[in-house]
């Protein structure tokens, strides 16, 4: 996580590159700092908490190069001094980081019996103290970050700014850096939507690749050998810039209210496009959906649309613990990760493990250019267009289109898919009307003191209950836990009393009767029972009615539950874009 941001060139640097954090925050925002330079000197400039409505009028002064960071913590608090960037003792380069350097202790460690003395409780600066190590023996940086670089274990991506020149150097594995190649100077990020508004030329860094910026002079060279190579730039899509709040209060309504477009975008493929993977599922031996989090829900429901409608037997796999089966890969195997940002540890590392034994990857991913895109044999976008929430919705209603698409495709049944997403954006052209927004406000008011809820599902609403459920947890911060309605009277109906709220969610489908008997078991305790359903029962309480999306339901389904996170976190008072303790790209294990 954390986000990198470092700029050279005409304009006022350090404006440029805390206006790059500001879009850069999703990936962390603990604390954040701006390194830039000033006559012969590096000025740092941190603070703890969010950028906020920083401006760097009056505070900072104009300067022709900069670089700063967003921190999402891991080592040490989130404090001023645990801030990056971090500076070498004879203030010589600043460097901030993003991921985690696993061999820190045993770094820390050889340095101190060298002699050196660290002032933050941060990995970051072991590299620093490395960094100034290796110059001592030759007095070329970017020799001395080369080889600091290979002494780091884990997945870290780092930059660094000189201070008697205008040099920039940074080093990927892992953790995304992108270049920006602008007419007016060159941005440095951790993706390209932080400076898509300024250029489209982009440079993707592969890992074990550095950049080096010196003095207007770009060259990119290979961590290990040391040797220069060839780069090549590529052009963004025409609306990748496009991040503004559009009148909404908050991202998250903005970006729950776009579905009804952006379920249609995941199934724009013609059939040409799908062959490759649908030949490819259909031959496989195994085919293994992985994703964390809502993206590992989002793979569950996929793997599900494949078992039901593709008749494939399509097995599901949390990311993090997909290694424990990392055995069974084979080379005749296929992979598809879901993910919304394309960069997940946990998820990069199952498809390394499988590449490793030949098998295939296929994605889903909404971030244009990201390393799961490129490290995929057939790489698919989900194109909900950028999603800024930490939590993540419009992307996981794509990802589960675009499945729904890929195994009705694996019968010959495209069209079929095609068709019911078409309607299933059109029942949303209505649906985010006031009444429903009143109807889903007033159930949050009543939950507003409550502890626990319970969400139920099953079949194909199963996935849809624990994803509802996490959504809900991530904004409210409160403890919603979903799981198929079936498991209710082997454990969970113990914890059912008076008044406890039960969310179930009943399609018109061979589980109804399943779900209302769920429903009366709990009724009969005296839950407060809410039906999130197609018509009117008895058992609800209250019922959020919704129309029949046929084989598409389930994905309609989730949209109540992302519309309760949303109502329950702004009335609980908490930011709903930027949920306590998370970040939105989870780049580190
Ligand atoms: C979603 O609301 C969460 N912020 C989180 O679970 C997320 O889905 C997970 O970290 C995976 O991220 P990815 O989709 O970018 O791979």
């Amino acid at each position: 996580m954390c986000g990198i941001f470092g700029y050279s060139g005409k304009g006022n640097a350090p404006e440029i590159v805390v206006n790059g954090l500001k879009r850069l925050e999703y990936r962390g925002y603990d604390s954040w700092g701006i390194a830039y330079q000033k006559k012969n000197k590096i000025v740092l400039y941190k603070k703890a908490g969010e950028i906020g409505n920083f401006t760097c009028s009056r505070i900072i002064p104009k300067a022709p190069i900069a670089i700063g960071h967003t921190r999402w913590a891991t080592h040490g608090r989130a404090t001023k001094l645990n801030a990056h960037p971090h500076e070498s003792v004879d203030g010589r380069f600043v460097l901030a980081q993003n991921g985690i350097v696993e061999n820190f202790q045993e770094l820390k460690s050889k340095l101190i019996s060298k002699g050196y003395k660290f002032n933050s409780e941060t990995d970051t600066e072991i590299i620093v103290r490395l960094v100034e190590d290796n110059l001592k023996k030759s007095d070329c940086l970017l020799e001395a970050v080369r080889l600091a670089f290979l002494d780091l274990k884990g997945r870290n991506t780092i930059i660094l700014l000189e201070r008697d020149k205008k040099h920039i150097v940074a080093v990927r594995n892992g953790s995304p850096l992108v270049l920006g190649i602008g007419g007016d100077g060159i941005y440095f990020a951790s993706d390209t939507l932080s400076f898509a508004d300024q250029t489209d030329r982009v440079i993707f860094l592969n890992d074990f690749e550095m950049a080096e910026y010196d003095n207007g002079k770009l060259r990119l060279f290979d961590v290990n050998s040391g040797e220069e190579i060839l780069y090549k730039e590529k052009k963004l899509p025409q609306n990748s810039a496009g991040i503004g709040k559009e009148g909404y209060d908050h991202y998250m309504l903005k970006e729950i209210v776009e579905q009804k477009h952006t379920v249609r975008e995941a199934v724009q493929y013609s059939q040409s496009e799908l062959r490759p993977l649908i030949q490819a599922i259909k031959t496989a031996k195994n085919i293994y959906v992985v994703g964390a989090g809502t993206a590992g829900f989002a793979a569950g429901q996929i793997a599900f649309f494949l078992r039901k409608y593709g008749g494939i037997h399509a097995i599901e796999l949390k990311s993090c613990e997909a290694g424990s089966y990392r055995n069974l890969f084979s080379k005749d195997d296929i992979v598809i990760a879901v993910s919304q940002s394309g960069e997940t540890a946990d998820t990069i590392e199952t498809i390394e493990f499988a590449k490793e034994k030949g098998a295939k990857i296929g994605s889903v991913v909404n971030m244009i250019g990201s390393t799961i895109t490129r490290m995929s044999d057939y790489g698919f976008l989900s194109r909900s267009g950028p999603e800024i929430c930490v939590a993540s919705t419009k992307a996981f209603t794509a990802q589960i289109s675009w499945g729904l698409l890929i195994a009705k495709a694996v019968v010959g049944k495209y069209e079929e898919a095609k068709q019911s997403i078409y309607f299933l954006s059109e029942i949303l052209q209505k649906f985010f009307d006031q009444k429903l927004f009143i109807q889903i406000q007033e159930i949050a008011r009543r939950m507003v003191n409550i502890e626990h809820c319970f969400v139920l599902g099953k079949g194909q609403n199963s996935n849809i209950a624990t994803e509802g459920a996490l959504k809900i947890k991530e904004i409210t911060y409160k403890h919603f836990e979903g799981f198929p309605a079936g498991e209710l009277k082997h454990g969970v109906i113990a914890l059912i009393e008076k008044d406890t709220p039960v969310i179930s969610i009943v399609s018109n489908d061979d589980d109804k009767a399943d779900l209302y008997s769920a429903v009366s078991e709990v009724k009969a305790r005296g839950a407060w029972t809410i039906g999130v359903a197609k018509s009117k029962n008895d058992l609800f309480d209250d019922s959020i009615i919704l129309r029949d999306a046929g084989i598409a339901d389930p994905i309609l389904n989730v949209i109540p539950f992302q519309l309760l996170s949303y109502f329950l976190g702004v009335k609980l008072g908490n930011n709903p874009d930027k949920p306590r303790n998370l970040a939105k790209s989870v780049t580190v294990k």
